[in-house]
This record gives structure tokens, sequence and C-alpha cells, in this order.
């Protein structure tokens, strides 16, 4: 109901689209704040949990008015990177073989309000498949973005159990320019923390990767 309102505000050219975006930013972090998966999407469980059985309350998304001007882009940080230039480049891309598109399906679906035919049994819609999710691609596209990147620095954020290891990185990034590393431990994200897996520690290393790019 409120997915529909919005969209009929927009076609009835009731809202710009600032507005339109700020209010879907708004339903999507609302709704996943009730939703009933374990913080992804990839499947559902079978009780409600209690935060779950909450009423969806549409809460403006956070968001602070500052006299900078931005651009959002909505691309492939690939292809982007021959588009955009600056003093500084932030990465923070997927560590682990886990997909995005797969496993936030259901905030696509909102977002986009589209027609697409179910498949499975968690009604997964097609999705781009990131190449940052790949252990045999994911070292070429991280090299082409570095070499591609017209920024003086670039920082990338990273944990230990990614799918390229610390060395993997620092051999590709020291070839562009000088190269430090620092690092921090960090609380395990909590949908990691309950998944039956190998690695039981609670903590883990997150690294950021610098790199100060020659000319
Ligand atoms: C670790 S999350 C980043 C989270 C973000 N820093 C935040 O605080 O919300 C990685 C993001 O990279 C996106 N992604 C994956 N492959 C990408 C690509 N090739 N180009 C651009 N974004 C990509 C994923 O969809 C996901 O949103």
């Amino acid at each position: 109901m409120i997915r529909q309102k919005i969209e009929e505000w927009k076609n009835n050219n009731e809202i710009k689209d600032d507005l339109y975006f700020f209010l879907l930013a708004s339903l999507l972090e609302s709704a996943d704040k009730i939703a009933n998966t374990a913080s992804v999407y990839g499947a559902y469980l079978k009780h409600l949990k209690k935060s779950a059985q909450k009423e969806l309350v549409l809460q403006p998304a956070i968001y602070e008015l500052k006299e900078n001007k931005h651009e959002v882009f909505n691309n492939d940080g690939n292809i982007l990177i021959s588009r955009i230039e600056g003093d500084i480049l932030y990465l923070d891309p997927p560590y682990n073989a886990r997909q995005y598109g797969a496993n936030y399906h259901l905030l696509n679906t909102i977002a986009k309000y589209d027609n697409f035919i179910p498949k499975g049994k968690t009604g997964m819609r097609e999705y781009n498949r990131s190449h940052y999710c790949s252990k045999n691609l994911v070292k070429n596209e991280f090299e082409n973005l570095i070499k591609n990147a017209k920024f003086n620095y670039i920082f990338l954020s990273y944990n230990n159990e990614g799918l390229m290891s610390i060395a993997n990185i620092k051999n590709i990034m020291r070839k562009y320019g000088e190269y430090d590393l620092a690092k921090t431990d960090y609380q395990r994200f909590k949908a990691d923390k309950n998944e039956k897996r190998n690695h039981k520690a609670a903590r883990t290393i997150e690294y950021l990767h610098i790199l100060k790019k020659s000319d």
C-alpha cells in the first residue's frame, strides 16, 4: 500500500525525484526493521521473530542536509571508475562469495516495484552477479579498478576472511604507488555469528588498505 502510494504520487507528478527517492529509502529502511529474516533475505525464518511481529511504521531515512553537493551512481564500480575522478576513493566491496543481489533481493523488489516471475522456494528474482564475489575473477577485477582509478588516495576495507588474501591485495596495490596497511579488531556481523560455519571466532580483523597513487 505504502509502495503503491509513493509510485502513484510520482506518476501524477505530485512529488519530484528527490522526494520519491527519499520516501523509497525511508520505506526500505523501515521494512528492513521488521523483516522476518536472519539479517539477509536469502531465506526467511519459519517462525515470526519478535521484531517481525511489530507493525511497519514508515520512518524518515536518516539524512543530513549539508552545503556540499554529492552525486549517487547506481552502476558497476569497474565501469563507473573511468567516468569519475577525485582526491579520495573509498572502496567497500563484498568480501566473500555471497552475492548481495541474492541476499537482499526483497529490498530490490520493493525499490523497483516491477513485475517479475518469482523462482524457487525463496521467490528470488534475477540479480547482477558481482565479480567481487568470485574467487576466480576478483583479483583481476580489483586490479583493473585500482589501475583505472584517477584518485590521489585509495582506501579499501576488507577483512581477514575475504576471497583475496592480504598478500593478494598488497601485491596488486603496491604496483600503483605507495602502499600502507592499518587494521582493527571487529565484532563479527550477527548474521555470520549464527551460521554453522567453520570460523567460529566472534571477532574478525578488519583491514584498511591504503594507497597513495603514483602519477
Ligand atoms: C560490503 S557492502 C558495502 C556496504 C556499504 N559500505 C554500506 O555501509 O552500506 C558491498 C556493496 O558492494 C556492492 N557491489 C558488489 N559488486 C559491485 C560492483 N561491481 N560495483 C558496484 N557495487 C558493487 C554490493 O551490492 C554491496 O552493496
